[in-house]
């Protein structure tokens, strides 16, 4: 955790979920209550086919919803794909951007990540922006190197701490089960921490850093408490409200 910043937990369910999940988005919904929403906020991001829906199921409480992706231009010929604004008139509020699936299975590169970025400021969405390393990467030392690269050239000067949520993922911890020592996140979130501060001064030093990979109901009261962590990023064990509440749940006694 960080003094003065309040957590974020944000649940990403890639592309898993229809019709017949509903249900998990409606009990989610209904376990953050006000004491534990003034703890933390929390965010669920369903495939854009749910978007609309999770926005009305979650109306009137405290759950937030976000999209995955978007497109970075406003409208216009682009088959299949997905605006900021339109994200934004499903009145979600927040949308990832920078995903290592999309930067994997899209070839997203940094400049990519950066109009997605700002597309989401331009619509009045929260980014949650995605950097980590690869497994070769971290073997070859080359971890604050890279993560470096994505926060320079793949966060745009107008960020702040009320229009960018970073998540720091290192990919070989993402559905592997594996995640970093306590301590390593430590060090990784604290030179992140530095790189935002330097570049862009009092709102890089109040930014969420969410840390994200493998985290579950039985890791996450040990991850959430590294300094510098400011929340997570949750995939599978984000799909069942059970598990998701348990998570968030950490921060209610804090
Ligand atoms: P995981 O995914 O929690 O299933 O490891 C995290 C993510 O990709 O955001």
């Amino acid at each position: 955790m960080t003094p003065d910043i309040k957590p974020f937990v944000a649940g990403n369910w890639k592309m898993n979920g229809e019709r017949d999940q509903l249900d998990q988005i409606a009990l989610t919904a209904r376990g953050v209550d006000e004491e534990l929403a003034a703890k933390t906020g929390v965010c669920l991001c369903p495939p854009a086919t749910l978007l609309y829906v999770a926005t009305t199921l979650s109306e009137d409480t405290s759950l937030m919803v976000g999209a995955q992706d978007c497109h970075p231009e406003k409208e216009g010929a682009h088959t299949g794909d997905v605006s900021a604004e339109m994200i934004a008139d499903c009145f979600a509020t927040h949308c990832i951007v920078g995903h290592s699936e999309r930067r994997t299975d899209h070839g997203e590169t940094d400049e990519t990540v950066l109009r997605k970025t700002l597309a989401c400021h331009r619509a009045g969405l929260t980014a949650i922006v995605c950097i980590g390393e690869t497994e070769a990467e971290y073997d070859a030392g080359e971890a604050e190197a890279v993560l470096a690269r994505q926060l320079t050239h793949g966060v745009p000067e107008s960020t702040n701490e009320h229009n960018t949520i970073i998540a720091y993922e290192p990919v070989w911890a993402i559905g592997t089960g594996k995640t970093p020592s306590p301590d390593d996140i430590a060090t990784i979130h604290a030179f992140i921490r530095e790189r935002l501060a330097e570049r862009l001064g009092g709102p890089g030093e109040r930014m969420r850093i969410l840390y994200g990979g493998s985290v579950k109901p039985g890791n996450a009261a040990e991850l959430l408490s590294v300094n510098n962590v400011d929340g997570a990023l949750v995939g599978g064990a984000s799909l069942k409200a059970e598990d998701f509440l348990a998570i968030c749940e950490t921060y209610r006694g804090v």
